[in-house]
């Protein structure tokens, strides 16, 4: 990258986020500090430890070296900077509504200290609702108003779409960049700091090869509040597909049909898409349940009634069910029984356990009087950590979950269930019932081997 291309660029908030983007525009040549309020993250971060489970990272971050610095202190890069990104968490309330006290809480931060002499561009990475990049520049205004200074500033909405598990991947090769500003120098910005993605003129990370087919990705320029509803609108879409799926996958139940194979005879019409669309134990994580609420609080504030979002969070709560139900009419009697659940992560590839549908099944399984066993590759500790009042039995490996279990409920599609010996793992069980709750497991050779298979809507 040449040197005047090259940006100073902030991140304030090392999550999925915040250090995925850092790292990336690190590698692609800016200058880049990230920002976390937490000294211990800060200091293993420096020491070259990722903070969070995700492929990749670790890698990149050794790989980047000094071209990104790790630090608490916000202020003391603040006036090199020509643009601070937010990305710091915007957790669900109670009532659905999203908190906003750490984005304001940075804007805050960023007016005192704002360098007049420098102009700055504020990006909104963090997900939030509409108004936000307005609410952001209120409150940076009043702090420069409290200092008695004018400085020159805009705010720019520029929302992720990375997946956990693959949020470098999505980072580096993205399907577009939406950015949301009213300021042109804003979005040209913006465009500098994108335009090794947008060009792909980067050299790929060992970790992060550039896929063959790929191709560049558009770029979305866009009011502030189109940017900030298009991320919401492709959440809950994406939220919706899967539910709607899920509903068919019970028809497919009852009426004997086989919902994999629906699902690739709709999506090989290019206006649906393959994607999204696999059955299974319903969506958890840290966004789609929360941005979900959020929409469905921003709806309900502007009087527009969203049923379609409504029912795909319904479905949704359901579908944690209905593993429960098809390993009650497999068992009979669950009380005194003892399942191995295999999975604790809300998805592969990342020990993130919010909102996984293990939580919600696991306590099922107890209030019902079932023992548990589980087994998890990485999510493991993290569960322990937040779940302390389930009383689970920890297993090292998914044998020793199944193992005198009278049967076993797949939760995470981690790919080594894909490859586990089943015919050896049947042997040591009390009884072969085997609930598939994401569909990753061949049926019809397990009930060869004498399993009693279910899967979802198969
Ligand atoms: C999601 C979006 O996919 C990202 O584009 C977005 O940036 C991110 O939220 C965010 O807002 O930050 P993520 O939650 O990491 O990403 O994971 P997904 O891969 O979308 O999976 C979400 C849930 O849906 C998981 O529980 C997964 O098991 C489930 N899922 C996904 C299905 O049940 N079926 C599917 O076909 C796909």
């Amino acid at each position: 990258m040449k040197d005047a291309e090259r940006l100073n660029i902030i991140i304030v908030g090392t999550g999925y986020v915040g250090l995925t983007t850092g790292l990336a525009l690190g590698h692609l040549g800016h200058v880049v500090t990230c920002v976390d309020k937490d000294m211990a993250i800060v200091d293993k971060l420096e020491r070259g430890i990722s903070t969070i489970y995700e492929p990749g990272l670790e890698e990149l971050l050794q790989e980047t070296g000094d071209a990104v610095t790790f630090t608490e202190n916000l202020l003391k890069y603040l006036p090199q900077a020509d643009l601070v990104v937010i990305a710091v968490g915007t957790p669900s309330k109670l009532n659905g509504d999203t908190d906003l006290s750490y984005v304001e809480g940075v804007a805050c931060e960023i007016g005192q200290a704002m360098d007049p002499a420098s102009p700055l561009v504020i990006v909104n990475k963090s997900t939030v609702p509409i108004g936000t990049a307005q609410r952001v520049e209120t409150v940076v205004k009043e702090e420069l108003d409290k200092r008695g200074v004018s400085c020159s500033f805009s705010v720019a909405s520029n929302p992720e779409f990375l997946r956990e598990g693959a949020a470098l991947h999505d980072t580096f090769y993205p399907d577009r960049i939406v950015v949301g500003s009213d300021d042109m120098q804003a979005l040209n910005l913006l465009r500098q700091m994108y335009a090794p993605i947008l060009e792909q003129t980067f050299t790929p990370p060992q970790a992060v090869p550039r896929p063959e087919s790929y191709q560049l990705p558009a770029l979305v320029t866009t009011s502030p509040t189109s940017a900030e509803l298009i991320k919401y609108t492709a959440n809950a879409f994406l939220a919706m597909k899967i539910s709607f799926i899920n509903e068919f996958a019970s028809v497919a139940d009852k009426v004997g049909a086989d919902i994999v194979e629906v699902a690739k005879g709709i999506g090989l019409d290019k206006r649906i898409g393959p994607g999204f669309l696999k059955a299974g134990a319903g969506w958890g994580g840290s966004c789609f349940p929360k941005d979900v609420r959020s929409i469905l609080f921003t709806g309900s504030q502007y009087k527009c009634e969203m049923q379609l979002v409504q029912a795909a969070l319904e479905v949704n709560r359901r579908q944690r069910m209905v593993v429960i139900e098809k390993l009650q009419e497999s068992l009979k009697v669950i009380r005194g029984s003892t399942v191995g659940v295999l999975g604790l992560a809300f998805k592969p590839n990342t020990d993130d356990i919010r909102e996984s549908p293990a939580i919600d099944v696991i306590q099922e399984l107890l209030d019902m009087g079932a023992r548990v066993k589980a087994y998890d590759p990485v999510a493991r500790e993290r569960y322990e950590q937040t779940y302390p009042e389930q009383s689970i039995v920890y297993c090292a490996t998914a044998e020793e979950a199944a193992q005198n279990s009278d049967a076993v409920i797949l939760l995470t599609d981690w790919t080594e269930f894909g490859y586990l010996s089943w015919s050896e793992i049947g042997e040591s069980m009390k009884k072969k019932i085997i609930i598939d709750g994401r569909n990753m497991l061949d049926g019809n050779e397990l009930r060869s081997t004498g399993f009693i298979y279910s899967g979802i809507g198969r």
